[in-house]
């Protein structure tokens, strides 16, 4: 168990694609996901992919649970979700504010799919089938987005929608990501 150091952007390890696991039962991958845990619950997190902390395997968590960062989003339970594949369920976009741990400080506003079915793996290598959608849609887009290398700031339409938090959103006592 670690608490392991989160990438910032501008670093080349968060802009490569990762690789599919092909073991679910080695021991590192176990152990991978104990501190991708340890580490997205140390920082607030709404979800970590393994990238993030240098690891180039297709593994994403996320939980929303009364997340100070997003006092206003519905729960998600916690979840492993490993070689994922993502398949959105309607035309519907959406816009919201979005935060990562490799950004911090900052947040920006990102369309994504407001409907999406999302398919992979648990830890113990259960298939994971789920139509979800709000919130819980965007964060998986959001995490999955870090295995093909992508910030979410590549995905803001208008870069005056990018800021910092405390300027965004004044008073709000939102911590830092
Ligand atoms: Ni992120």
């Amino acid at each position: 168990m670690a608490i392991r150091e989160v990438l910032k952007m501008g670093d080349p390890r968060l802009l490569e694609p990762a690789r599919p696991v092909a073991d679910f039962a080695s021991i590192e991958l176990a152990q991978l996901v104990v501190d991708m845990h340890d580490t997205m619950r140390a920082l607030d997190g709404a979800g970590l992919a393994a990238p993030q902390i240098g690891v180039g395997l297709q593994v994403v968590i996320f939980e929303v649970n009364a997340n100070p960062r997003y006092p206003d989003a519905e729960n998600v339970p916690y979840t492993v979700l490993i070689n994922p594949r993502l398949t959105p369920l309607s035309d519907a976009l959406e816009a919201g504010w979005e935060g990562c741990l490799s950004v911090p400080g900052m947040r920006g506003l990102v369309p994504r799919h407001t409907d999406l079915r999302y398919q992979g793996f648990d830890a113990a290598g259960q298939p994971i089938d789920r139509s979800v959608s709000g919130f819980h849609a965007r964060v998986v887009q959001h995490e999955v987005d870090h295995l093909h290398g992508i910030l979410y700031p590549m995905r803001i339409l208008d870069l005056r929608d990018f800021g910092f938090t405390e300027t965004l959103f004044p008073g709000q006592n939102l911590q830092d990501d």
